[in-house]
Formats: structure tokens, C-alpha cells, sequence
């Protein structure tokens, strides 16, 4: 095997775990405040600078289209008594989701490709309406808080995969009580997707 890519596993997983300690040592010092999570988002785009560690098509597959609605994550991060989870996620180009929140905080950081982000507001006085669009690509993150709702749009052509990592407060499979919205406000339960497998640790 070549040894420049069998160390890929080793080097992104010594990255992962320091970048793990220093999100422990936020939580520790700020709390899980809208600023916390802010700085772990910080964290986490320092991480996506070495795109070449997460970026790895012989290791990490794309959903086969039309399956698991075109999405899988990879979970980076080890057990360390949090509930924290840290995948890079590969999604197909037109998969969308509709407006939900998360319950949890969530953020996510581009590493190739661009994943359109609305968030959406609910007004008393409005209604639900959208506030702001962000286009998550190569340096470019978001942060939710667990109020936050958004819906996303996966942008490119063919089946070429949009790459990201994606850092939530609890893992994806244990967020069955995230909500989705509908252009009135109506809500209903988003149960989470199911596509998760373990990237290999180094
Ligand atoms: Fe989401």
C-alpha cells in the first residue's frame, strides 16, 4: 500500500482528537452558548484546512443515488464520554431537505462543493419566514443553535458528492426529536437519517 495514504487515518484522527479537546475545553470554559459554539465552528474550519485528510474518495463512498436520500456521514470522533458526534458527510447533487431545527446545536463547514443553507425564522407577528441564505463551500461554515431552523440544497452536477464535516451536539441517530417546518409554520417530527458508518481510525 502506498504509504502516503495509509497514514491519511492516523494523521486526520491525531487532528480530530486535539481538535475534540480544545471543542471539550470551550464547553468547559463558555458553556454551550451561541458564542461557544461560534469558536468550535472555528475549531472545526481550522480542521477543513486539511481538506486532503477528509477528502479521500478511496475511503469515503457517496450514498448510491436514490438511497438513504442520497446522503452518508462518516463519524471521525471517538468516545469521550460526550454525546458530541463529527462526520464528513458526502451528499449527491439535488438533495434537499425541508426547513427543520435540530434540538441540538449543529455545524457545518465546506469541504468541496456547495451545500446552499436558508435559515428561517418563526415571527409572531410574520410568521415563518426566511432570513438569511448562507452558501456553505470550501472555508465557509454555519452554526445553529438548537432553536435555529434551516433547510439545505445541495448544489453540482451528475453524482459528484458535496463534502462536508458536520459536528453535532448529539449524534445524528439520536436525534429523533428534531421538527420540520412547512411555509405556514405547521410542524411535524424529522426523524434523522439513518446513513452512518465509521471512518476508520487511525
Ligand atoms: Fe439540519
Amino acid at each position: 500500500m502506498d504509504m502516503k495514504v495509509s497514514n491519511i487515518p492516523a494523521e486526520r484522527q491525531k487532528l480530530v482528537d486535539q481538535t475534540m479537546a480544545r471543542v471539550a475545553q470551550i464547553e468547559r470554559t463558555h458553556g454551550v452558548t451561541r458564542e461557544a459554539v461560534n469558536m468550535m465552528k472555528d475549531e472545526l474550519m481550522q480542521l477543513a484546512t486539511h481538506k486532503h485528510l477528509f477528502v479521500v474518495p478511496d475511503e469515503f463512498q457517496p450514498a448510491k443515488r436514490g438511497t438513504f436520500k442520497d446522503f452518508v456521514a462518516y463519524r471521525l470522533n471517538k468516545d469521550d464520554g460526550t454525546p458530541r458526534a463529527l462526520y464528513v458527510s458526502l451528499a449527491l447533487p439535488g438533495k434537499s431537505s425541508p426547513p427543520h431545527n435540530h434540538n441540538n446545536w449543529a455545524i457545518l463547514v465546506g469541504l468541496d462543493g456547495v451545500e446552499t443553507n436558508k435559515l428561517y425564522k418563526v415571527d409572531p407577528k410574520d410568521g415563518f419566514k426566511q432570513i438569511d441564505q448562507i452558501d456553505v463551500g470550501q472555508g465557509v461554515g454555519v452554526a445553529l443553535m438548537g432553536e435555529d431552523i434551516h433547510s439545505i440544497h445541495v448544489q453540482g452536477r451528475g453524482d459528484e458528492p458535496v463534502w462536508q464535516l458536520r459536528f453535532y451536539e448529539r449524534a445524528l441517530e439520536d436525534q429523533t426529536d428534531r421538527v420540520q417546518f412547512d411555509e405556514k409554520g405547521n410542524t411535524e417530527l424529522f426523524p434523522p437519517n439513518p446513513n452512518t458508518k465509521d471512518a476508520a481510525q487511525g
